[in-house]
């Protein structure tokens, strides 16, 4: 999957979507995203269902750093769905997550999220991709396991995943 972004693409459905990077003026677009999401699907995200919770942490998931890569899909206007690279420069690591809104979701944009994730994270020297992910989330544990990663038990039977670029 090939950078540069923004990017527009098609999805499964047929829709497109337009990928690009965070900004700091998603700030409303992303509070709408998150309430797009069912409790689940922020469970499997953040481990918290309460929305409110995750809402009052908004402005600093919304505020774009050095240590971060975030990637958002934009369909129709509205944010579907984002991607996250947290950097861990001293170990050329980085931790992974991924979002796609329930209304969204199983046309492709998580995959296609991750793709661009993981294109980025090759390009810019980054060895080793972390995730953590709760067993029963066997969506991202399909995509994960196609895109090379390996997943061990962790405490609090959380799967710790790690995928090692190719140049490793
Ligand atoms: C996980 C998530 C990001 C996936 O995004 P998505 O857009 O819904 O997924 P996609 O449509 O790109 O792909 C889904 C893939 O999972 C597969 N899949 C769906 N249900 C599955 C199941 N029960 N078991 C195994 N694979 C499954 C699909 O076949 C598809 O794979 P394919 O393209 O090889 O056919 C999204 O559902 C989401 O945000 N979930 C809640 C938050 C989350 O789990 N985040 C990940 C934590 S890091």
């Amino acid at each position: 999957m090939a950078l540069p972004l923004p990017k527009r693409v098609q999805l499964r459905d047929g829709q497109e979507a337009l990928i690009r990077t965070l900004s700091e003026n998603d700030l409303p677009s992303w509070c709408a995203m998150i309430n797009a999401c069912s409790e689940e699907t922020l469970w499997r995200r953040f481990e918290r269902r309460a929305k409110k919770a995750i809402l009052a942490e908004a402005l600093r998931f919304c505020s774009p750093n050095a240590q971060e890569f975030v990637l958002v899909a934009e369909v129709q206007g509205q944010m579907a769905g984002e991607a996250r690279l947290c950097l861990i420069p001293e170990a050329q690591a980085a931790e992974f997550c991924v979002l796609v809104a329930d209304p969204w979701q199983g046309v492709g944009l998580g995959s296609l999220l991750t793709d661009l994730a993981l294109a980025w994270a090759d390009e810019h020297g980054i060895n080793r991709i972390l995730v953590e992910v709760v067993p029963e989330n066997l969506r991202i544990l399909h995509i994960l396991r196609s895109r090379g990663f390996r997943f061990r038990e962790g405490a609090g039977q959380i799967l710790w995943g790690e995928r090692l670029s190719p140049r490793v």
